[in-house]
């Protein structure tokens, strides 16, 4: 296995406050890891800090080998790391098309056609709905849009806040089907997570985060049946499951 992302010792906040601190985590190429903690944790800081969009207090953020803490988002994004924030940000007046286009515009135009292919390919939903405005998808097919907008750019780590937030049970399945599938293409992902059920059955491993410091990490199976993470985040029991 080779590693994807090296945390270490990360600390990052806003202004004077570190709210991240000390963080350390490996993150393996193609793995899947969920980021779970209670809100305020600081689990968007971290994932902020990792795409550079915060203030960087200490620490290395080591990724494919190479120092990128202080380099800018853009430069970051540049060497393939992609972050999906929380919240819908597409352009819900064009069509679905149409915000593929403008999830290109950082790529030089011959290879337009050819990354809207490849997204359109991994989700044929895309195609289908081509010339729907993408505010009339439904908020599944909305939260995949957003995840092919970033995809278009071939990230080889995929920084994902809430991804399944707001959506029905159902749409919730079908983002992280869509998860898995995009980790199944090599790609890195770390994604953060009310539905910690849901979230730890698709991961690989888990990092819990408690007042902006690691509590525990581990495989995803041993994250979900240990008993403080049953209590604080699985309503105190859990189903078994077959995954
Ligand atoms: N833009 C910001 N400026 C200042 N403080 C912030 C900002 N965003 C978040 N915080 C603070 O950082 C802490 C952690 O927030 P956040 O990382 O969003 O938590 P989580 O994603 O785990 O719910 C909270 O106390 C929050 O108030
Ligand atoms: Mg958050």
């Amino acid at each position: 296995m080779t590693v994807a992302l090296d945390l270490v010792s990360v600390s990052a906040g806003y202004g004077d406050n570190p709210i991240v601190r000390e963080f350390s985590a490996t993150l393996e190429t193609g793995t899947i890891t969920t980021l779970i903690g209670g809100n305020g944790a600081g689990k968007s800081t971290l994932l902020r800090a990792i795409y550079g969009t915060n203030r960087f207090f200490g620490g290395r953020i080591l990724f494919k080998g190479e120092a990128i803490e202080r380099l800018p988002p853009w430069e970051r994004l540049k060497r393939g790391v992609g972050f999906v924030p929380q919240g819908r940000c597409n352009f819900p007046h064009m069509s679905v098309d149409e915000n593929l286009k403008m999830g290109c515009y950082t790529l030089p135009g011959a290879r337009h056609e050819a990354a809207i292919a490849r997204v359109t390919g991994l989700f044929p939903m895309l195609r289908q709905k081509a010339r729907i405005e993408a505010g009339n998808l439904s908020g599944g097919e909305q939260q995949i849009l957003e995840m092919a907008m970033v995809l278009l750019l071939e990230p080889s780590l995929l920084l994902l806040d809430e991804p399944s937030l707001g959506l029905s049970p159902r749409m919730q399945g079908d983002v992280f089907t869509t998860v898995q599938q995009i980790a199944s293409t090599g790609v890195t992902v770390l994604v953060v997570e009310q539905n910690v059920r849901g979230a730890l059955l698709i991961s690989d491993r888990a990092l819990v985060m408690e007042q902006g410091r690691k509590f525990m990490e581990g495989p995803a199976t041993e994250v979900r049946t240990d008993p403080r993470i049953r209590q604080a985040y699985l309503g105190g029991n859990i189903q078994p499951t077959a995954a």
